[in-house]
C-alpha cells in the first residue's frame, strides 16, 4: 500500500514522518496509525469529515464530479442498463456475473425468500401502530434468534448463507412490517416473480384478488433498489463497519444499520422531503420555506437538499427524476402537487446564491418519494425500502472488512473537555 511518498508532521522540536498512500481514485491519504505513539497526540475529525476509516474496492464516490461507481461501472449505466440483483451480485463478488453465474445467483436469493414460520408470531408482537421502520430493527435484529446456524462469522459457509438470507428476507421483512401496520394479511413470497415485482406483489396483494403486477413500476421499484444499493462509507454503514468490528453477528450488525439510516438527517430524509412538499403545499409558499431555510435562527432545512460529499450534484437524483416523470406518466398523473412544487422548489433554490455557494444540490431523496407515493406506499414505508434496498451495500462491505487482515475493533479516541481528577463528596455534604 505505501507509495514511497510521505507528510512530515513538526510537533514541537520532533518531526514525524506519515506515509502517504495513493488510491485508484480520489484524493491522498495520510496514514496517521502510528501518531499517537511517536507523537502522543491523537487527531480531531467529528464527524470524520477528513477521516479514512478503512480501505475498500467497493464504491467510488467524486463529490465535485458527482460521480458514483460500484466496483467502476458509473451508477446511471447500472440503473439504465443492469438491474438490482445484478448489481448485488457485482457489490459482493467484485465483477459483473456471466449469465450462469446470474442465474445462479438469482436462484440462490430466490431460495431464500421466506421467513421462518415462527417468525410470524414476532411480528405480532408489535403494538398495532408501530412505525415498519421499528419493526425491521426489531425483526432483522431477531434473524439471529431464528438463523444461528449462520451467525459464525469466522466460517466463510455460514457468512455466504447470511448475506444471501439478508438479501433474499428483507423485501418479505419490509412488505410484512407494512402488511402489519396496515392490518392485512402477510403475502408469502412468489418465487416465479422477480425481486421488484415479489416485493410490489407482497406489498400490495390480498388473499381475496388475484394481483398483477405491473412492470413498469416494477422496473422503477427495480432501479430504486440499484440507486440506493450501496454509497461507500455513508453513516449506517459506517455504523455496520464498528458494530462488525467487535465480532457480532451479521444480523445484530445490519440491525444497528437500520437503526442509523432511520435519522431524518440520512435515510429518513425522504420521509421528511415528501412532508416538507406537502406542507409547503403550493407553489406561491415557496420563498416563504427558502428564507426559513436561509435563516441561520430557525432550524428548518430543505429536505433532500445536501449532501456531505456531493457538492456539485447527486448523479443518483438525476436518474430517480426522469424516473419520477416516467411513474407519474404512466400512471397518468400529470397533476401531482407535490411534484410541481418538488421541480419550482427546485430551480427557485439552484438560482439563489445562498445554495450555490455551500454547494446545496437535490439529493437522491428528492425526487423518490414522489415515485413511492405515486405507487402507492405511504410516507413511513420510504425509509424501510430504502433499507431493503442498502442492505447488499451493507453486506458487501461487512464482507471486505472481515476478509481484511488489518482489520481490528473499531476505537475512536476524543477530545475530553470534562472535570479532571476530584474526589467524590457524600450526598449530605453537596
Ligand atoms: N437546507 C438549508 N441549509 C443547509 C442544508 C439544507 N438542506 N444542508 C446544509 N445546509 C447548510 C448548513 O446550515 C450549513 O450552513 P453554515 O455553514 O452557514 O452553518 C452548511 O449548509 C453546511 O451544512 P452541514 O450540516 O455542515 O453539512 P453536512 O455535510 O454535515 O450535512 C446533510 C449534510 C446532513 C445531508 C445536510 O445537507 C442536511 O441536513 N440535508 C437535509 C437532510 C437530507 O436531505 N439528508 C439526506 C442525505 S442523502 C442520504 O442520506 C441518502
Amino acid at each position: 500500500m505505501a507509495d514511497n511518498k510521505s507528510a512530515t508532521l513538526r510537533l514541537g522540536d520532533k518531526d514525524i514522518d506519515l506515509p502517504i498512500y495513493s488510491p485508484t481514485a480520489g484524493p491522498d491519504v495520510v496514514d496517521i496509525r502510528k501518531l499517537y505513539a511517536e507523537g502522543g497526540v491523537f487527531t480531531y475529525d467529528p464527524g470524520f469529515t477528513s477521516t479514512a476509516s478503512c480501505d475498500s474496492t467497493i464504491t467510488f464516490i467524486d463529490g465535485d464530479k458527482g460521480e458514483l461507481l460500484h466496483r467502476g461501472y458509473p451508477i446511471d449505466q447500472l440503473a439504465g442498463k443492469s438491474h438490482y440483483l445484478e448489481v448485488c451480485y457485482l457489490l459482493l463478488y467484485g465483477e459483473l456475473p456471466t449469465g450462469a453465474e446470474l442465474e445462479d445467483f438469482e436462484a440462490r436469493v430466490t431460495g431464500h425468500t421466506m421467513l421462518h414460520e415462527q417468525m410470524t408470531f414476532f411480528f405480532r408482537g408489535f403494538r398495532r401502530d408501530a412505525h415498519p421502520m421499528a419493526i425491521m430493527v426489531g425483526v432483522v435484529g431477531a434473524m439471529s434468534a431464528f438463523y444461528h446456524d449462520s451467525t459464525d462469522i469466522a466460517d466463510p459457509w455460514q457468512r455466504e448463507v447470511a448475506s444471501i438470507r439478508l438479501i433474499a428476507k428483507m423485501p418479505t421483512i419490509a412488505a410484512w412490517a407494512y402488511k402489519f401496520w396496515i392490518g392485512q394479511p402477510f403475502i408469502y413470497p412468489r418465487n416465479d416473480l422477480d425481486y421488484a415485482g415479489n416485493f410490489l406483489r407482497m406489498c400490495f396483494a390480498v388473499p381475496a384478488e388475484e394481483y398483477e403486477v405491473n412492470p413498469i413500476l416494477s422496473r422503477a421499484m427495480d432501479r430504486i433498489f440499484t440507486l440506493h444499493a450501496d454509497h461507500e462509507q455513508n453513516a449506517s454503514t459506517s455504523t455496520v463497519r464498528l458494530a462488525s468490528s467487535s465480532g457480532a453477528n451479521p444480523f445484530a450488525c445490519i440491525a444497528a444499520g437500520i437503526a442509523c439510516l432511520w435519522g431524518p438527517a440520512h435515510g429518513g430524509a425522504n420521509q421528511a422531503c415528501l412532508e416538507m412538499l406537502e406542507e409547503i403545499g403550493t407553489v406561491d409558499r415557496i420563498p416563504e420555506f427558502i428564507a426559513r431555510a436561509k435563516d441561520r435562527d430557525d432550524p428548518f432545512r430543505l429536505m433532500g437538499f445536501g449532501h456531505r460529499v456531493y457538492k456539485n450534484f447527486d448523479p443518483r437524483a438525476t436518474v430517480m427524476k426522469q424516473s419520477a416523470d416516467e411513474v407519474l406518466d404512466l400512471l397518468g398523473i400529470d397533476d401531482n402537487p407535490k411534484l410541481q412544487v418538488a421541480k419550482e422548489l427546485e430551480k427557485v433554490a439552484l438560482a439563489d446564491p445562498y445554495f450555490a455557494e455551500k454547494k446545496l444540490f437535490p439529493n437522491v431523496d428528492f425526487y423518490s418519494g414522489i415515485i413511492l407515493e405515486a405507487m402507492g406506499f405511504p410516507t413511513s414505508m420510504f425509509t424501510p425500502i430504502f433499507a431493503l434496498s442498502r442492505t447488499v451495500g451493507w453486506i458487501s462491505q461487512w464482507k471486505e472488512q472481515l476478509d481484511d487482515p488489518e482489520h481490528k475493533i473499531g476505537r475512536p479516541r476524543q477530545l475530553y473537555q470534562g472535570a479532571t481528577l476530584r474526589d467524590y463528596v457524600d450526598v449530605e455534604d453537596r
